[in-house]
């Protein structure tokens, strides 16, 4: 147990440590999970304009957007030659496509005559025609028709290229990543803790069972912090406090590797704001049944657990031999907090894939074309059932915004909890924009991450403004710390 202080930084709810939580785990946790750190990032209050401000969301789009590695789709969805999908961010947008070379290449998605978007679906195809006059550029991005070629010699004598611009593009066990920088480091490097720690979770062992995306009404960071952080889960999703150590969560930065942190938050433990102690076997039937609902499992009937189990070896054993049988694939070695815990990656500045089994989802968050909109993608990556070939991967449901999660098929009871998570946003982006107070009170620990990818941002701009020459001034009113109230 730890003491309740107020150290800035240092204090902890009541209730055990996720580290102390793994010891008890009935097999071996992975390594990854020991390897945790949290430094203190300090107590800064963070401007509102940094959710609401045109001038800032720019500054993001050149120095963060244009710079960093982006989740962009899987291998396994652009196998053949052809075949592609469309990436879009704030107003930029790439097509990822297989060249009829077998190489990936992510191609700027605007017409080089004068600028049509040239593809808006994922598909597959030989050649792009620009619907306006008919340029057309084949699966390798060159040029290969244009409409009265005689009178466009800047084109044809060699004194313009003719490939469609391309962004660099980076491919990690199954993952395709893009970077519109193509001085940009290259993505090992970029993403080194990530790789190191997924080596125990082989994301190319799974395929995407179920992908969807939804246009949310507020900025691409309102969007990203509601994943972030356990804070919320009191009062968003009273329904899973029983079982859920959400002020226990583990919040992890890595000095060494500032792009990559982690968000752990267990489960089959009682929340630490339930003032009385729950009985092991309240913990474990409130969970089963919760988890009956929302990992869809058919036998929904409330459970009877024996007196004097352990709530989480209990749980996790439930789940272990339910999940072996759903997804024909033998988890007897997972260890109970894989099969159990909430374990959130986080790549700056805006992928996030769970390890774990019990929950393989893969969070992305893109901005919109205004401050005001974001784009949330949701995707579930299930173990490959054993012996079997990888299935091909589900198609994206695209929602539109007055949709609601449980209309994409395959999304079941998980919808619930994502209905709670979003149906605050757009509130949260109308009172960012007013002026009583200016600036958003992160807590010192729980929120500690939240301020990390703001100074994370400002440090990305900084180095763009005085890599180009400009001054800060841009960025000074909306920094994190701005004195502004
Ligand atoms: S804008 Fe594309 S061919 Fe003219
Ligand atoms: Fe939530």
């Amino acid at each position: 147990m730890t003491a309740i202080d107020n150290d800035p930084g240092v204090s902890h709810s009541r209730g055990a440590k996720v580290q102390e939580i793994l010891k008890t785990d009935t097999r071996p946790v992975p390594k990854a999970f020991l390897d945790f750190a949290s430094p203190y990032v300090g107590m800064e209050e963070v401007p509102k304009s940094r959710f609401t401000s045109p001038e800032f969301a720019a500054l993001e789009k050149r120095y963060v957007w244009m710079k960093t590695w982006q989740f962009a789709c899987l291998e396994d969805e652009i196998k053949e030659p052809g075949s592609h999908v469309v990436y879009d961010v704030a107003d930029e947008s790439l097509i990822i496509i297989r060249g009829k070379d077998g190489l990936i290449r992510a191609l700027h998605n605007a017409c080089m005559h004068r600028g049509t978007r040239l593809a808006d679906d994922e598909g597959r195809v030989d050649s792009f025609m620009c619907p306006f006059h008919g340029w057309e550029w084949d699966n390798k991005g060159d040029l290969v028709n244009v409409p009265g070629s005689w009178d466009f010699p800047q084109f044809l004598n060699g004194s313009k290229p003719t490939c469609l611009p391309q962004a660099k593009v980076a491919t990690w066990d199954g993952l395709v990543f893009i970077n519109f920088d193509l001085e940009a480091k290259p993505f090992h490097e970029y993403a080194a803790k990530m790789i190191d720690h997924f080596r125990e979770f082989p994301l190319s062992k799974r395929y995407k069972a179920f992908h969807a995306v939804k246009e949310v009404d507020c900025n691409w960071k309102v969007l990203m912090e509601a994943f972030s952080e356990g804070y919320h889960v009191l009062v968003t999703h009273p329904q899973i406090v029983a079982f859920c150590g959400d002020e226990n969560s583990e919040y992890s930065i890595y000095p060494d590797n500032p792009e990559v942190s982690r968000f752990f938050n267990p489960f089959g433990v009682q929340s630490p704001h339930i003032v009385e102690t729950l009985s092991e076997e309240t913990i474990a039937e409130e969970f089963v049944a919760f988890s009956s609902r929302s990992r869809g499992y058919a036998d929904q009937t409330r459970p009877e657990v024996p007196a004097g189990v352990e709530a989480r070896a209990y749980v996790a054993e439930t789940f272990r031999e339910r999940m072996s049988a759903m997804f024909r694939a033998n988890l007897d070695n997972y260890s109970d907090s894989e099969i159990l815990d909430a374990v959130l990656y986080h790549l700056f500045p805006a992928f996030a894939p769970w390890a774990g089994i019990g929950q393989p989802l893969m969070y992305r968050w893109r901005p919109g074309r205004t401050p005001d909109t974001a784009f949330m993608d949701v995707i579930r990556m299930v173990a490959v059932p054993d012996n079997e070939p990888k299935p091909d991967p589900a198609p994206t449901a695209r929602l539109r915004r007055e949709q609601r999660w449980i209309e994409a098929p395959g999304m079941a009871g998980l919808a619930d909890v994502f209905e709670q998570d979003m149906s605050n946003l757009p509130f949260v982006q109308q009172g960012l924009k007013s002026t009583g107070k200016k600036t958003v009170t992160y807590a010192s620990y729980m929120e500690g991450r939240l301020r990390h990818f703001h100074k994370m941002l400002d440090m990305y701009i900084e180095e763009g403004l005085r890599a180009d020459g400009k001054s800060l001034d841009v960025l000074d009113p909306h920094r994190v710390g701005a004195q502004l109230d």
